[in-house]
């Protein structure tokens, strides 16, 4: 498995994925955002015999970083790569000097709420009827102050 930066290239299959994983209530990413965040944002790829098995998109604006969205494919899951999705974008954040990284998910979304706990992320609220279905969201946040990779 190689994780890298996401290439210009990758978009088509970036939006493949992204259909495959996700419902439009849930703010998906149309092929021109990957182009844009390609260029703009810290994207993350995993790639697996020549295939994108995942993604990692992390929003940067001035001093606060935003985890826009992680998605494995169904066939990959289970191997680690959200977790080193979230370490490797965490060293990337320290080193460019930020304390925190803040998340928005989905309350029925039990997976991805543990593999954000386990990556040490706190819930510090919940939003309510945040998706576009009614769904409420917790907001989260990983503070690298108190976390040592
Ligand atoms: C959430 C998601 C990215 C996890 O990716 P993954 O590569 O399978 O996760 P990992 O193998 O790195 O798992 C790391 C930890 O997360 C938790 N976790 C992962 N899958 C889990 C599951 N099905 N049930 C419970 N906990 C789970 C576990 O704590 C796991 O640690 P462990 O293996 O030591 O038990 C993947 O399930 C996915 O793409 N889901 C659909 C898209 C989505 O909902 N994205 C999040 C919202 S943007």
């Amino acid at each position: 498995m190689i994780l890298r930066k996401a290439q210009k290239s990758d978009v088509s299959s970036l939006y493949a994925l992204e259909r495959e994983l996700f419902l439009p209530q849930n703010y998906t990413l149309s092929r021109g955002s990957f182009s844009y965040h390609v260029k703009n944002n810290l994207l993350y790829v995993a790639e697996i015999d020549g295939k994108i098995a995942g993604y990692i998109l992390t929003l940067i604006k001035r001093k606060n970083a935003k985890l826009y969205s992680i998605g494995v494919d169904n066939l990959y899951r289970g191997r680690q790569i959200g977790k080193k999705f979230l370490e490797t974008v965490s060293c990337e954040l320290i080193s460019l000097g930020f304390s925190r990284l803040l998340l928005e998910v989905r309350i029925d979304n039990e997976t991805a709420i543990a593999l954000y706990k386990k990556a040490g992320f706190k819930i510090i609220k919940k939003l309510d009827s945040f998706y576009l279905d009614g769904c409420d969201a917790y907001l989260m946040e990983l503070k690298y102050a108190d976390k040592t990779l």
